[in-house]
């Protein structure tokens, strides 16, 4: 038997991979020039084995039905994190300079931590899965665990990886890293501000509890 999604790749083109630099223009950052082009070639990987032909496909969503944006990309959310993380990074590292971080693995690790979202959040998966969970669960895997996959397949460092499994669930399980845990933050911040700011539709964002009390947006 045949793993669905590796029957279902498309081919890796240039195309492709403009699309990923134009949706993420912060991978011009990372200044290990081996480590942004393997960022590229996870986010070409994990797009070529699903539904989405860019980024900014994927829905806006924190998880399938979860943290929706009223308006906005992935991408949005995957810069915004980027962004926080690198602040949170340099905060650190001009006011305590005994602290070491690698910054250029903050960065690709923002950009990189949702990497699994176009398998999890595929309809044709999720209409799989749907059909009968007793066969491969629903999800088979969250996006947590295949991008943490996708990173491993393309040759990505495993401290890349490590963000892509512990920003999410996974992470009080495992001992995390000093950028893992910045990205999480990160993560975890940018979701329940864009909550408290009233980003995210109301009906979306229950499971972040009673003392979140959304303000209301002005209208784009
Ligand atoms: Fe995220």
């Amino acid at each position: 038997m045949q793993l669905n999604y590796l029957r279902r790749q498309r081919p890796v083109t240039d195309d492709l991979r403009r699309s990923i630099q134009e949706d993420l223009p912060e991978l011009a950052d990372i200044r290990d020039v081996d480590l942004r082009t393997k960022c590229v070639e996870a986010w070409a990987y994990s797009l070529s084995h699903s539904s989405f032909l860019r980024i900014r496909d994927l829905p806006p969503e924190g998880n399938p039905g979860q943290s929706v944006l009223i308006r906005g990309t992935q991408s949005d959310h995957l810069r915004g994190v980027t962004h926080l993380a690198v602040k949170i990074a340099d905060e650190f590292i001009e006011t305590r300079p005994e602290v070491i971080i690698n910054r250029d693995v903050v960065i690709a690790g923002g950009l990189c931590h949702d990497v699994g979202k176009p398998y999890e959040f595929d309809p044709e998966n999720r209409a799989r899965w749907g059909r009968d969970p007793s066969v491969s669960g629903l999800p088979s895997l969250r996006h947590s665990v295949f991008g943490a996959h996708v990173c491993l397949a393309v040759g990505l460092p495993e401290e890349i990886a490590h963000i892509a499994l512990g920003h999410s669930m996974e992470g009080p399980f495992i001992g995390i890293s000093a950028e893992c845990m910045i990205v999480r933050q990160a993560d975890h911040l940018w979701w329940t501000v864009a909550g408290a700011l009233g980003l995210l539709k109301s009906e979306t964002i229950g499971h972040m509890g009673t003392m979140l009390q959304p303000r209301k947006a002005r209208s784009a």
